[in-house]
This record gives C-alpha cells, sequence and structure tokens, in this order.
C-alpha cells in the first residue's frame, strides 16, 4: 500500500505511506491520484486533505526510481500534481516534520497548506545537480515571495515552517497548527470547503520592483559560489522565467532544464554521494537492529594532535570526556589547545559563550588510568608506535569495566595485533579519524577479525552522532585511504623525477578539482610522516622502488609547513606557498645523478598518472574485501581526501571515463622505464570489469 484512503465527515484524507520517507515513487503517484478521483466523484466529499504517514510528509520524488522507466510512468509527479490542482474541490496539504522536493512541489499544487511546527521545508534538489522538476520554482516564488523562494531553490537548505509563514506576504501556508495536524487540517478544511473560485497559481509579474537587475546580481553571485556546478545557476535562471514569462511557459523552461540537467556528470556524481553516504552506514551481515551498547561516557588516552580534536567531536555532543595524559604539562597543553579552538569558534561567530562554558564542563583531565574505568569507550591517541600501543592496550584491559568498548586510533599498525594486546579482543575496533579530527568527516572504522557485531553497529551509530561520515575498512596497512594515498604519492615523485616541478603538478591536480595537490598537502600535513612510513617500507618490501626526492628533502629538515620549509618556501606566520629555488635545485642534482633527462609533462598525463593509481590500488582493496563496495572507497576520498565532490569520488570518475579506457591508459604507463611498470597492472577486478564493459559502481 502506497497511500491510504479514509473519510472524516464530509473530508477525504489521502495519507501518502511509503516508507521510509514517503517518497514519491510510482505506486504512492498512482494511489494518490485515485484518491482524488475518488473524491472528486463521490458527491458526500466536499474536501481533500494530503498528509503523510510516519515521519515525514514526503521527502520528495522518489531517488530510488531516478533513471528508470517508473519515473516517467502516469502519472508521473507532474500530471498529479496538475491533477491535484484542477480538483474541482478544495484540496489541503497537512504538512509534518519534513516536506521536501517533490513533496513540497505536490503541496504546492494543492490549494491550501497548513503545517506542523518544526516541520523543515526545502527545495533541495540543487544538492543533487538538479533544479526542481515539478514546478518548484514557479509556484514556490508565486507562494513565498521571489526573493526568499530563490535563497532556498539555489541553496537547497531546509527552513522551519513556523519561520516561512512569518514571511511578509506569503501564500504559502494558511495555517501552521499547534496539536493534532489531521485534526486541524480536516477542521481547516471543512472551514474552507464552499468557499470559490478555489485558489489558482497567480501572475508573478508585479511582484519584483527591479527583476532585471536583482537577478543580474543573483547570477553573479551563484556563479561564483558554484563554479562547478551548473544546476544553481540553473535555477536562478528558472526563476527568472517565473517572474518574466507566463506559468506554461515557465513551467516548460523548468522542464528543459531538468531534464538537461539529469544527464549532466555533475548530477550523476551527487546522486551517487547522496546513495554512496547511505550505503556506507549499510554492513551486510551487521543487522540494522543490533543492539547497541550505551556509550555515556568516553575516555581518551593522548591528548596531542588527534586525540584534542576527538574530543572536541564527543564535547560538541554533549558526551562527557576525560582525557588521560602521560604528564601534567602535555595534559594542560592539550586541554589548552581544545580551549583556544573554540575560543576561535567564538571569535568566528560560530559558538556561543553558554555553549562553550557548556561543553568545557564536560571535559576533565586525569593522570591515572584508575579514573577512566567506568568509561563505555576508550580511544587511544599516542605515539605511533606498536610498543607504545602494546603497553596502553594491556593497561586497559586491566582498568576498563566489561564491556567497555576498546578503540586505536592508530594510522598503519595492525588493529588485530593491537586486539592481541588485550584479553577482550571482540571488544576492539580501529576508529581513524582525519587531521584536524574537530573538522574532518571521515571516520574510518576498522573492523578487526574479532570485533563483535555489536561493537561495530554501536561505533557507527555513534559515529552518525558526532557527525562523522562513517565507512568500515578491514584491517590491512594504511586502511583504504592512506593506503591508495601512497601509490598517489609514489606516482607524484616519479613526476618530479621525470621532469615536473612541485607546483605544476599541484595546479594540474586542483584544476582537476582536488582541494590541494600532492605537494602543498605535504606540506600541510608534515613531510615526515611519510618519510617515516617510507623508511619502514624500505626494509619490508625492498623491491617496491620510490622516488629519493622526498627523502632528500627531509633530509634538509624541510618537513613543511611547521618547518617553515618544504617543497615550498613559507614567510613566518603565513601559509602561501612559494616556489622554492632551493628545491628545484635538489630536484635538479637527483635527476642528474639519475641519468635523467627532464621532459615536458602534460597536466593530463600528471592528473591521470595521481588519480589512476589511487582507482587501480581501490580496486584492489575492494576485491580484498578490505572496503565494502565501490561507493565506500568514494566516500573515503570525497569527506578525507578532498576528491572533487563534482566527480563523485575516484571509482566513480574511473567509471566515467570507462574502465576499458583507464585500462589502456594503465598499460601504456606501465611502458614508461622510469614508473613502476608492476604497479600498472591492471587489478584483476578492475581488468574483468573493463574486459565485461561494467563499471565499479554499477
Ligand atoms: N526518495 C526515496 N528515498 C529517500 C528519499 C527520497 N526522496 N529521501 C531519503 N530517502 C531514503 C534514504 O535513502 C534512506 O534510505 P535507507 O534507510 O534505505 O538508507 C532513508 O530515506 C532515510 O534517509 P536519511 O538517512 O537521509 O534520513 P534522515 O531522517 O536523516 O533525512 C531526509 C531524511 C531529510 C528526507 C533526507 O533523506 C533527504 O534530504 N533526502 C533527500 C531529499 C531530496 O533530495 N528530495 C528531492 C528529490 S528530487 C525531486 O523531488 C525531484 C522533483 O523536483 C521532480
Ligand atoms: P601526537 O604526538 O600529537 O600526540 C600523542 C600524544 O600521546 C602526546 O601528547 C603524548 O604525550 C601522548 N602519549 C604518548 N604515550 C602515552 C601514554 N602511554 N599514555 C598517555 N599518553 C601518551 O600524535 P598524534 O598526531 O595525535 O597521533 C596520535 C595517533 O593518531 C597516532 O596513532 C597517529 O598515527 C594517529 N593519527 C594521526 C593523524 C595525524 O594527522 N596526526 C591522523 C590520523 C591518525
Amino acid at each position: 500500500m502506497s497511500a491510504n484512503y479514509e473519510v472524516r465527515g464530509s473530508v477525504a484524507v489521502i495519507t501518502l505511506n511509503n516508507p521510509p520517507v514517503n517518497g514519491l515513487g510510482h505506486a504512492t503517484r498512482k494511489a494518490t491520484a485515485e484518491g482524488i478521483e475518488r473524491a472528486e466523484n463521490d458527491a458526500a466529499i466536499k474536501a481533500v486533505v494530503i498528509a503523510g504517514a510516519g515521519k515525514a510528509f514526503s521527502g520528495g520524488a522518489d531517488i530510488r526510481e531516478f533513471g528508470s522507466p517508473k519515473a516517467l510512468a502516469e502519472p508521473n509527479l507532474l500530471s498529479l500534481i496538475a491533477r491535484v490542482e484542477s480538483c474541482s474541490k478544495p484540496v489541503v496539504a497537512a504538512i509534518h516534520s519534513v516536506c521536501m522536493g517533490g513533496g513540497l512541489e505536490l503541496a504546492l499544487g494543492c490549494h491550501y497548506r497548513v503545517a506542523a511546527p518544526g516541520t523543515k521545508v526545502a527545495l533541495p534538489e540543487v544538492k543533487l545537480g538538479l533544479l526542481p522538476g515539478a514546478g518548484g520554482t514557479q509556484r514556490l516564488p508565486r507562494a513565498l515571495g521571489v526573493e526568499p523562494a530563490l535563497n532556498m531553490i539555489v541553496s537547497g537548505e531546509p527552513v522551519n515552517s513556523e519561520l516561512l509563514a512569518q514571511v511578509p506576504g506569503q501564500v504559502l501556508f494558511q495555517k501552521i497548527v499547534e496539536g493534532d495536524l489531521l485534526d486541524g487540517a480536516v477542521a481547516f478544511a471543512m472551514e474552507v470547503a464552499d468557499k470559490r473560485p478555489l485558489p489558482r497559481v497567480r501572475d508573478l509579474k508585479a511582484q519584483h520592483p527591479e527583476p532585471q537587475g536583482y537577478f543580474q546580481f543573483a547570477r553573479n553571485t551563484v556563479q561564483a559560489m558554484s563554479k562547478h556546478f551548473p544546476a544553481p545557476l540553473q535555477c536562478v535562471d528558472a526563476v527568472a522565467a517565473a517572474v518574466s514569462q507566463r506559468f506554461e511557459d515557465g513551467m516548460k523552461a523548468e522542464r528543459d532544464a531538468f531534464a538537461q540537467l539529469m544527464l549532466t556528470p555533475e548530477s550523476k556524481a551527487l546522486r551517487h554521494a547522496f546513495f554512496a553516504e547511505r550505503a556506507a552506514a549499510k554492513i551486510p551481515d551487521v543487522p540494522e537492529d543490533t543492539p547497541l551498547r550505551p556509550i555515556q561516557k568516553v575516555a581518551i588516552i593522548g591528548a596531542g594532535t588527534m586525540g584534542g580534536g576527538i574530543a572536541m567531536n564527543f564535547l560538541n555532543a554533549g558526551i562527557p570526556v576525560t582525557l588521560l595524559e602521560m604528564k601534567i604539562e602535555a595534559l594542560d597543553r592539550g586541554i589548552e589547545t581544545i580551549r583556544k579552538n573554540y575560543e576561535a569558534q567564538i571569535r568566528k561567530g560560530k559558538l556561543k559563550e553558554d555553549k562553550y562554558a557548556q561543553r568545557m564542563a564536560l571535559l576533565q583531565g586525569t593522570l591515572s588510568y584508575t579514573e577512566i574505568g567506568d568509561a563505555d569507550l576508550v580511544i587511544e591517541a599516542v605515539f605511533e608506535d606498536i610498543g607504545v600501543k602494546e603497553q596502553v592496550f594491556r593497561r586497559l584491559d586491566e582498568v576498563m569495566k566489561p564491556g567497555a568498548i576498546l578503540a586505536s586510533n592508530t594510522s598503519t599498525l595492525d588493529v588485530n595485533k593491537i586486539a592481541s594486546f588485550t584479553k577482550r579482543p571482540q571488544d576492539v575496533i580501529g576508529t581513524h579519524f582525519f587531521s584536524p579530527a574537530n573538522v574532518m568527516k571521515l571516520l574510518e572504522v576498522v573492523r578487526g577479525a574479532a570485533t563483535a557485531k555489536d561493537v561495530l553497529a554501536t561505533v557507527m551509530a555513534l559515529g552518525k552522532k558526532i557527525r562523522k561520515t562513517c565507512v568500515v575498512s578491514g584491517v590491512c596497512d594504511g586502511f583504504i585511504g592512506n593506503r591508495m594515498i601512497e601509490q598517489y604519492s609514489r606516482q607524484a615523485g616519479f613526476l618530479l623525477e621525470e621532469g615536473c616541478t612541485p607546483q605544476q603538478v599541484d595546479k594540474a591536480v586542483e584544476r582537476f578539482g582536488f582541494a590541494m595537490g600532492p605537494f602543498r598537502m605535504g606540506d600541510l600535513a608534515g613531510n615526515d610522516v611519510g618519510w617515516y612510513i617510507r623508511k619502514r617500507r624500505y626494509i619490508e618490501k625492498p623491491d617496491l622502488r620510490y622516488s629519493k626526492t622526498a627523502d632528500l628533502l627531509c633530509e634538509m629538515g624541510r618537513f613543511g609547513q611547521k618547518t617553515g620549509a618544504g617543497w615550498y618556501d613559507y614567510q613566518p606566520g603565513k601559509r602561501d606557498a612559494i616556489p622554492s629555488r632551493t628545491v628545484l635545485e635538489m630536484i635538479d642534482m637527483h635527476r642528474s645523478a639519475l641519468g635523467i633527462t627532464p621532459r615536458k609533462i602534460s597536466d593530463e598525463e600528471i592528473v591521470q598518472r595521481l588519480v589512476f593509481a589511487l582507482v587501480n590500488e581501490g580496486a584492489r582493496i575492494l576485491e580484498e574485501g578490505i572496503a565494502l563496495r565501490a561507493s565506500d572507497i568514494d566516500m573515503v576520498y570525497l569527506t578525507g581526501y578532498g576528491f572533487p565532490l563534482w566527480r563523485g569520488g575516484p571509482m566513480c570518475y574511473a567509471d566515467t571515463v570507462g574502465l576499458y579506457n583507464v585500462v589502456q591508459t594503465m598499460k601504456r604507463f606501465a611502458r614508461n622505464p622510469l614508473d613502476d611498470g608492476k604497479f600498472w597492472e591492471p587489478a584483476p577486478l578492475l581488468a574483468r570489469l573493463a574486459e565485461q564493459g561494467k563499471g565499479f559502481t554499477d
């Protein structure tokens, strides 16, 4: 059943019923249209109410139907809305909780709307790279006024119903109903049952005093803010059409733009990211109703760069935190850093004083393990050294209460080994936060061989609560993100040896859309981190070749911004990367020592070598089961590594290029004697999919 029909006195109530959010899929549209027909033909019915069952009025068009014939099957959203609007009896939308996209467009097609307070109202299509395609750009400006409507359409952000009801001159909501919404809606429907003529769309031409200038200003602003996305500008044009054209013509302009945007790679990428984020929360062998362990108190071991940032996540969510350090100076420094971070947020107007005080009151420091034994979750963030981790986990095993979750923030060490330091490996898990941990969205949740399902489910749920995007990773060196980035960095090193400058590589990658190129990123994160890992690799994998340029850089003490010099020079207190003559000379000398004559390398080759290095390693990670799905890898890169959102992540991007083309290009790279030919052998999964004409994310 996808919409229910019932009669209350002389009012027919049609209740959208398509969990989880009453997406307007075909069955729901059909049942709603049938309900209108039935009410129209029943002489005892004087008015109709359309409401939503469960946790939403409607989340909009059923995005699971996008691209399938069902999306267009009659009645489609447009014809359903037209049918509602043409009903000879008044139709009232009764709106609660969530009213978005096509859901709002359906409501706008009703003659009247009443809403519960606190309802989130939005036209979020722009976030999927689209514009509202069922009349939203034409009807919302008419109901709410041009400027507030345009703001909602271009931003896609939800606005509370009671705020919208206060907009001067609006006819979006006739009433905000306190108390039982359906009772209020039925009573309202009775009030207007005999009123004629029924409200119809009004002409907008007179509504903006200076439409030309206003829309030009809007276009300029939107273009500057969304240069890689075509949808926002199309939103402005569609609303401009609402003002300057007849309703029918504006509807046609909107329809054409919607159809065009639907086919853009940007929209495909955004829709992919929307589903990828939700898919990442699902773990095939962990049922959704797995009972969770209560997490009311958290302890963090180590108040350094990561420990402090991790603590802030929990404080922000109202969860008390105890920070444990070895020495009082380190503890004080850690707490002081947290304080300073919050104070900076206050200065920027992002945090209120009272909230700050509440958060700091939830924070305690200690030097003693006996004070953290009753925490429900403890996260270790001490030095990346297996000996230190062993000491800490053995101690945690002694002091933590039974059932407490023991997590490690290690970025490279073996979580199974860490678990083996305890007598409760089922309670041990990896929580790999990204730096700065209070800012970055990504949390890789590392599932050890023995990690209990309820521990995994609890950490995933907690991650959502602290507003992280959680992606499950199996145990391997570097997990998903860093294992892939190592191959990307190796390629960046080879590019320097073959003829590139750091700034050429960074510029090419930044033009592709990465937030930062590999060398600026190295300078920010600290070049010594990679150096430390490479030294380990030289012993573990003596046959694996790395460019030595990064080692030479570190031998010069150029660790990056923190030492005032790295791949670039930095002026004191500033972050601007200035090309460095010293570094270019070092690279030149290194090339001469290797007997390499530098060649000119195109931006296209730079980008392909770096991005396809991610893709090939990603394919291996997928085949080994370290990542559950290709879209999880994309989420890691979109939320943790600044991969351009409009390209959907490395795996989605490879699909857009076509895996056959990716494989052919890799084969070409494999023939380059200065590169690592073995690495460029396409991963078996990639080769198979390319041969079958399939993609990673099909
Ligand atoms: N259609 C179908 N399923 C939808 C949906 C939709 N429009 N919106 C959300 N869902 C599903 C999600 O995929 C998820 O499914 P899952 O449990 O199987 O993973 C479930 O609903 C719950 O979603 P969330 O985890 O996001 O739950 P929240 O309660 O946090 O948020 C929401 C609910 C505010 C509705 C949020 O999901 C959202 O913003 N959805 C997108 C809404 C949207 O973009 N609508 C526009 C659609 S395009 C359109 O209408 C075109 C028209 O103009 C022609
Ligand atoms: P850090 O050096 O800034 O902080 C480590 C802190 O742990 C120090 O304050 C130290 O005094 C404390 N410490 C050391 N041994 C301890 C012990 N036995 N008991 C209590 N406290 C102890 O290190 P950082 O950068 O915060 O890294 C911590 C962990 O997080 C490491 O495992 C690292 O690999 C990982 N990580 C680091 C990232 C980064 O970008 N810095 C990113 C993701 C993970």
